[in-house]
């Protein structure tokens, strides 16, 4: 009684801190709908609140939506906010890598990241992957659903797709998941499970998870099992890799990661980890985002109207060159043609403003501070930051904040994107630690959406439900059944 009292007085809502077992009860409660629970927690409680778990479980947590705090953690102040080592245990498949590390260890992987990243060699092939993969998978395939009217899911669509085109310039071989006879896609799983167990070891008190670890029960034997998967297609990707002619080999990712580190070996776990990293960075990240980008146009015939008419002058000159070599209807836009797309540009933006592949950052208060937004901050405890939130905050967005509308990133006249600065869109991170492939998925998604959206008409299908399954990354639970017939 006195609980219910002391919160509707003091914050209208604030999730239930019961005694002994902390906010536990109402993190599980509404975990099926948490990130929009925890939007609405913040909207009403002026962007920021502190959450704790049981008593002695230690965990407590300082939960913020606000851009001032934002760049102070992850700019102005950010050596005192590290990872730090429970985020580094709880992806321990990653370990030693860029994903996991803070500090000076990590601004030398990120260095080489940055290297490799801006290899004019290494974008062309990732570039002509897209586009092959583009022309000679998905097209096709949509080519086939549209023919005969069959639903499929676009969200296993995307998942082959994207997981070929990261691992194609990673190891020069193309693993064929999205190929005429579809099979298994069982790393893509196994991937998607580290995230599903991330999750789940971010909301259990550490020696929970690492009992569950020693007895190899529950998620944890699922945990197992997936690395054991991702090691073994590692290993033979390395090899078919390996066996290719000498000379192709310099022309694959894995070759400039190992010649940009010496201290990498060709067979080292290291090697492993970095390349497992790649996978992530790469499939995680595109492959969330564009089915909610397909859910997003599919739902706003305007805004597919408006990207077709900036595609328009670029399809008509192709138009006329195919129709002289009377090759096969489908127009395919090559990243050079898109990179000037402004309009294309602002819808991805948007979308990726309403379903951030990462929705959530966590950090470590190394010292005591004192936030911008007058929060004392102990050392120790634990940041959570609400990038789904942040998207969502009328005091950021304005009253539409939850309206998909391209035009809000574009300036009056609709010529160019505006400044908006990463502290506010954090879909990318901001500070030194940003992404660093954000221009090469930028580039990707644009051809995909491209092609899709002018050689298609899209409809999601009535009825499904679509909610965020629970994991690190905003994947859909139920995925995304949708149609596409040919356009004349
Ligand atoms: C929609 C696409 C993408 C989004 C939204 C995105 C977002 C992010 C975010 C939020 C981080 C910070 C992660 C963290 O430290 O917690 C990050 C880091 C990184 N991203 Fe991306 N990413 C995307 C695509 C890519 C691609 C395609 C690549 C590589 C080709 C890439 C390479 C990296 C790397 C190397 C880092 C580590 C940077 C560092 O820690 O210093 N990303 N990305």
């Amino acid at each position: 009684m006195y609980i219910k009292f002391w919160r509707l007085r003091n914050y209208p809502l604030y999730p239930m801190d019961w005694p002994v077992v902390g906010m536990l009860p109402s993190l599980v409660a509404n975990l099926h709908n948490f990130h929009d629970e925890l939007t609405v927690v913040l909207a009403t409680n002026g962007c920021n609140f502190k959450a704790r778990g049981p008593v002695a479980s230690g965990m407590r947590f300082f939960v913020t939506a606000e851009p001032a705090n934002v760049r102070h953690i992850f700019t102005s102040n950010h050596a005192n906010y590290p990872k730090g080592e429970d985020f580094a245990e709880i992806f321990d498949i990653f370990s030693g890598t860029i994903f996991t590390i803070d500090g000076e260890a990590g601004r030398q992987h990120r260095a080489m990241f940055q290297n490799i990243l801006s290899n004019p060699r290494l974008l062309a092939l990732m570039a002509s992957c897209c586009r092959d993969k583009v022309v000679n998978g998905l097209l096709p395939f949509l080519t086939r659903m549209g023919s005969t009217r069959t639903t499929f899911d676009m969200q296993d669509l995307i998942t082959r797709l994207v997981f070929d085109l990261t691992a194609t310039p990673i190891f020069g071989v193309d693993p064929g998941c999205l190929s005429i006879s579809m099979p298994s896609i069982h790393v893509a799983t196994a991937m998607d499970t580290f995230m599903e167990v991330g999750l789940f070891r971010h909301t259990m008190p550490a020696c929970f998870w690492k009992v569950m670890r020693r007895l190899n029960i529950g998620p944890e034997r699922k945990l197992a099992m997936a690395e054991t998967v991702m090691h073994a297609f590692i290993r033979e990707m390395t090899e078919k890799s390996k066996a290719r002619c000498a000379d192709l080999l310099d022309d694959v990712l894995a070759m400039d990661i190992i010649s940009a580190n010496p201290s990498v070996g060709r067979d080292d776990v290291l090697l492993r980890n970095v390349l497992i990293v790649h996978m992530i960075a790469g499939r995680d990240t595109v492959g969330t985002t564009l089915p909610w980008v397909f859910y997003n146009l599919a739902r706003n015939p305007r805004v597919v109207s408006c990207i077709r008419k900036e595609l328009a002058p670029i399809a008509s000159l192709k138009a006329t060159a195919l129709a002289s070599n009377s090759i096969s209807s489908v127009v395919v836009f090559d990243p050079k043609e898109t990179e000037h797309l402004v309009y294309l540009q602002a819808a991805l933006l948007e979308s990726l403003r309403l379903y951030p592949p990462g929705p959530i950052e966590r950090k470590v208060v190394l010292a005591d501070d004192v936030l911008p937004s007058g929060h004392q901050l102990c050392s120790g405890e634990t940041i959570l930051i609400s990038i789904y939130a942040m998207g969502r905050m009328e005091s950021l967005w304005g009253k539409d904040c939850h309206v998909y509308r391209p035009e809000r990133w574009l300036s009056e006249d609709g010529a160019k994107l505006r400044y908006v600065p990463s502290n506010k869109f954090m879909a990318f991170n901001t500070g030194p630690r940003m992404c660093l492939g954000k221009d090469i998925a930028i580039a990707q998604m644009k051809t995909i959406v491209a092609a899709v959206v002018w050689n298609f008409d899209m409809e999601v299908l009535e009825g499904q439900s679509i909610e965020p399954k629970l994991s690190c990354i905003l994947q859909l639970k139920n995925g995304l059944m949708m149609m596409v017939k040919q356009r004349e």
